[in-house]
């Protein structure tokens, strides 16, 4: 079976064992859930200020969403300014723009300052059209940017291997390894006394004084809690109702080091495609590729990732493509990540989500504002990003379209049943089938062998898709995936899906 790693996780094997929670009761300033940029960060920034910080990760830190990420460190979010300004106003868009720009200086003086080994370069992002109907739209996003103090411009062309009708250049921007980078954050925790426990899954927290935080290893007690495990894991809050999944496919391979398109690229066009290169392992450079969104447990992973392959064969000329994976993020409604409290009467439990696959510079914010609010520091960018605003009128329509596309598939789902028998598949295919008098989830591996689990997410019960180019099951509600064997790769589901005999 092919290995689905991204070329950032597969280049970088973890160098230590896992050090899972072994003590029961441990008490701590601060417990950080999940091991991610933004846990990482938010721990370290807390350690630095003499917090005693606990992470708890529930698999190897730094190689979820991070880790599978196109690792592009820019204040350029595609052509998002000038939908910032429509729903942020003019204030709120010098805002977002401000803290990215302040995330990625901040980024560059880390690996300056420590002299951090994370391939960190220093490029020019582009968004680029190939259709002269949307340059116009480009040209007032530049001229938007630039007026919001970003170092933005429009040209004409762009550095690739094929005419474009305009781009929005933003320079000095940068790129970086993103297992690097968190192996970066990591070392310096423990050096200062932070704790990182890996391979400890986290299955509730109860607010109090202290907080309780329960794991499958035991309990742990902390004074305030951040929860960065991407989506929330804690339902209370219901940010799986703000924040929605979308998956790319992804892939990467060596390149001639003389045709690499030299600076960032992300397409206005559909399908998006989002392009950099980085230092290969052993020297040259190699392409890393990254296809359009399709929401989790809906699209055609497979198809997508067939499409993306052709993209890269024929207009960048990449033919040994070494690594293939598939990689997802939430996207908030409005286009601005939740950042704050879990509830407003819950003043202990912070959350951070909806990053809209650029939660490189955003989960960087992210993790000061939750830093400065617990050190008890007034951050300028956290109203912005307030967890607990309202506003119905930016992204909601399209909030309360996905939340009843939601329901929708639920109820369908209740009143469906696969014809298709387990016994029927072959080698190879999986499915949700009619199993023993009962409904199941069933993939037969190349050797023949069924692998029976429920089809039911232990989200809250919706019923899963297979996914048949990564082999997992996805939860087409709010993006849980659990592989074939029933094990969560992915939450909100802290629990595994029950195996059938
Ligand atoms: C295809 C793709 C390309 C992207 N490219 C870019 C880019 O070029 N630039 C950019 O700025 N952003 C990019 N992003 C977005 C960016 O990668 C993410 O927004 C960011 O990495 C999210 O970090 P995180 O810490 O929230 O998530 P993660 O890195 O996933 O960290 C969350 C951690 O929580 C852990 N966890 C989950 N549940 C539990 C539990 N119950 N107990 C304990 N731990 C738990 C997980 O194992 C995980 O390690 C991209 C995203 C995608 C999908
Ligand atoms: S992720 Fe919510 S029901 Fe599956």
């Amino acid at each position: 079976m092919e290995p689905k790693e991204s070329c950032w996780v597969a280049t970088r094997p973890p160098t230590a064992e896992a050090k899972p929670l072994t003590s029961f009761g441990l008490r701590v300033d601060v417990a950080v859930i999940g091991g991610g940029l933004v846990g990482l960060t938010a721990a370290l920034l807390l350690a630095r200020a003499g917090r005693a910080v606990a992470v708890i990760e529930s698999r190897r830190a730094g190689r979820q969403v991070t880790g599978g990420s196109t690792a592009k460190v820019t204040s350029q979010h595609g052509a998002v300014y000038r939908q910032l300004v429509e729903g942020f106003g003019e204030s709120g868009a010098r805002i977002y723009a401000e803290s990215n720009q302040a995330a990625l200086d901040w980024i560059a003086r880390e690996v300056a300052e420590r002299q951090l080994e994370c391939d960190f370069e220093r490029r020019a992002a582009y968004v680029w059209t190939e259709d002269p109907a949307r340059v116009a739209d480009l040209e007032r996003e530049a001229e938007t940017a630039f007026r919001l103090g970003l170092p933005a411009s429009f040209e004409r062309q762009a550095p690739l291997p094929w005419p474009v009708a305009g781009a929005v250049r933003f320079d000095a921007q940068a790129q970086f390894h993103p297992v690097r980078w968190t192996e970066a954050l990591a070392a310096d925790l423990v050096a200062r006394g932070g704790a990182l426990y890996e391979e400890t899954r986290v299955i509730d927290v109860e607010e109090g004084k202290p907080c309780r935080v329960v794991t499958e290893r035991g309990l742990l007690h902390a004074d305030d809690v951040i929860v960065a495990t991407n989506l929330p894991i804690l339902d209370r809050g219901g940010f799986f109702g703000k924040a929605f999944p979308q998956r790319h496919m992804a892939l990467a391979g060596p390149i001639d080091e003389a045709k690499a398109p030299e600076g960032m690229f992300i397409g206005l066009d559909q399908p998006t495609r989002s392009i950099r290169t980085a230092p290969l392992d052993g020297g040259g450079r190699m392409l890393v590729l990254v296809g359009e969104a399709f929401p989790t447990g809906h699209g055609d992973a497979a198809a997508s990732e067939r499409r993306l392959e052709e993209f890269a064969r024929t207009r960048l000329g990449l033919t040994d493509i070494r690594w293939r994976w598939g990689n997802q993020d939430y996207y908030a409604a409005d286009r601005v990540p939740y950042v704050g409290r879990i509830l407003p009467g819950e003043r202990r439990i912070r959350v951070a989500t909806g990053f809209n696959a650029w939660g490189i510079t955003t989960g960087t914010v992210a993790a000061m504002i939750l830093a400065d609010d617990i050190l008890g520091r007034r951050n300028p960018w956290a109203p912005l990003y307030d967890s607990l605003r309202i506003k119905p009128g930016v992204g909601g329509r399209a909030m309360l379209g996905k939340n009843l596309h939601v329901a929708r598939t639920w109820l369908e789902d209740r009143i469906s049943r696969p014809a298709t028998q387990a016994a029927d598949l072959a080698a190879g295919q999986g499915g949700v089938v009619r199993h023993g008098g009962e409904t199941v989830a069933a993939w037969r591996d190349p050797q023949g062998a069924l692998h029976l689990v429920s089809h039911v997410c232990t989200h809250m019960g919706c019923h899963l898709r297979w996914n048949a180019a990564e082999l997992s099951w996805d939860c087409p509600c709010h993006g849980s995936r659990f592989d074939v064997d029933g094990r969560v790769v992915q939450g909100p589901a802290v629990r595994d899906l029950e195996r059938k005999a």
